[in-house]
């Protein structure tokens, strides 16, 4: 094990050098199935021929360009990101984390614009919005509110899918109530579609703004653009990250309506966010997302992943969430114990919250690549329950 890395993640041991669809390749030349796609990011797996192709292509002509200046790839890149997701206006960035932190910014001038002091969030238990300060202020999970204080102010917290409590703390000071439309790494939760739609009218009524994180449920992974399109809410803001380049570093604050003007020069800013290398890379992803019949295809082998599963009937599992191809399987052991047990049989999974096992492959991942990662985690499960 590498002792130059900061001690931040607990690292397997695993060393990688490449990777072909939803197959990585380590070292030792050992073949994993990944039902991680580096948590959601690779969406067209590793080695697209046509995403690589755009890379080096814009590689050679210009990896990066202040953005004091466009380039033809970032103008089309945002205007074919707008026209997917049906929104005005989009700021990019790098990260989701800098995504939120773009859209909490903008909620605050929105909201201050309006009310002096019109400036709290309202964010859900058990969510996760990113690692800088404020977003981890933002996630409503105690066990990340330490060591680093003092927090960024201006945040409440209220109980997913509990609409009395959200009307209760949609007060006059409130400027936007921040959900992610699935929880992911809070245990893969999707709110529930009636809870989303009276959440949405209170905002209204109340000149709040509905603003999504959808950096990891997003860029298709559900089987749609937004989640939020399969819950019947159109927010006002979005963020996205994650997937939305195949892997390039990039994320974006997406919003519509007067909320899109918000931003004024100076206000916000970022060196690298959307360079023409990320734009080049998102234009294939997004290519491939609008292709006939993609987000059917994502449907379908989301609910093989679920028909596997629950035919097993192991006592191990609880029960399986989520939409298309964001997967949580609950089980009743720690579910790291089923990672580390996974990757025995080559095959790569993840965590989420306290009794989840996450599933997030590629979303072009083979029918071929999806059967043998289940056989594994089939087998996985297996031994984990005969072992109790
Ligand atoms: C819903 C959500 N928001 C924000 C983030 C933070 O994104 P990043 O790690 O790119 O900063 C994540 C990362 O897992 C996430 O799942």
């Amino acid at each position: 094990m590498n002792d130059k890395f900061m001690n931040t993640y607990k690292r397997t041991g695993l060393v990688f050098e490449s990777g072909c669809g939803a197959t990585l390749k380590a070292t030792d030349g050992t073949e994993y199935v990944d039902f991680t796609a580096g948590i959601g990011v690779n969406s067209l797996g590793h080695g697209h021929a046509k995403l690589v192709a755009a890379i080096s292509k814009q590689a050679a002509a210009a990896i990066h360009v202040s953005n004091y200046f466009l380039t033809e790839v970032s103008i089309a890149f945002a205007e074919e990101l707008t026209a997917i997701s049906g929104y005005d206006k989009v700021f990019f960035c790098n990260s989701g984390a800098e995504a939120n932190e773009g859209l909490i910014k903008i909620a605050r001038k929105y909201g201050s614009s309006k009310k002096e002091g019109k400036n709290v969030i309202v964010t859900l238990k058990g969510s996760f919005h990113g690692r800088t300060i404020t977003t981890v202020t933002a996630t409503g999970q105690d066990k990340l509110h330490q060591f680093f204080g003092p927090f960024t102010p201006g945040f409440a917290y209220v109980e997913p899918n509990d609409i009395k409590a959200l009307d209760a703390a949609l007060g006059p000071n409130v400027c936007a109530f921040l959900f992610e439309p699935i929880q992911g790494e809070g245990g893969v939760r999707p709110l529930d579609a009636v809870y989303l739609q009276a959440a949405a009218k209170l905002c209204s009524e109340r000149d709040i703004l509905l603003a999504a994180d959808e950096v990891q449920s997003g860029v298709g992974r559900t089987g749609a653009f937004f989640a939020c399109e399969q819950l019947g809410v159109k927010p006002d803001i979005t963020s996205v990250a994650k997937g939305l380049a195949g892997g390039v570093p990039v994320g974006a604050v997406l919003a519509r309506g007067p909320c899109a003007d918000v931003l004024a020069p100076g206000d916000h800013g970022t060196t690298f966010g959307g360079n023409p290398l990320a734009a080049a890379a998102a234009r294939v992803v997004l290519a491939e997302l609008t292709s006939p019949g993609f987000y059917a295809e994502v449907k379908r082998k989301g609910r093989k992943i679920v028909d596997a599963v629950e035919s097993w009937k192991n006592p191990l599992v609880k029960d399986i969430r989520g939409m298309g191809l964001m997967r949580g399987i609950g089980v009743t052991i720690p579910p790291g114990d089923v990672v580390v047990a996974a990757r025995a049989h080559k095959l790569l999974v993840l965590t989420a919250g306290e009794d989840t096992v996450r599933l997030l492959p590629p979303l072009v991942i083979t029918d071929a690549e999806l059967d043998k990662g289940l056989a594994a985690l089939k087998i996985t499960l297996d031994e984990l329950a005969f072992k109790r």
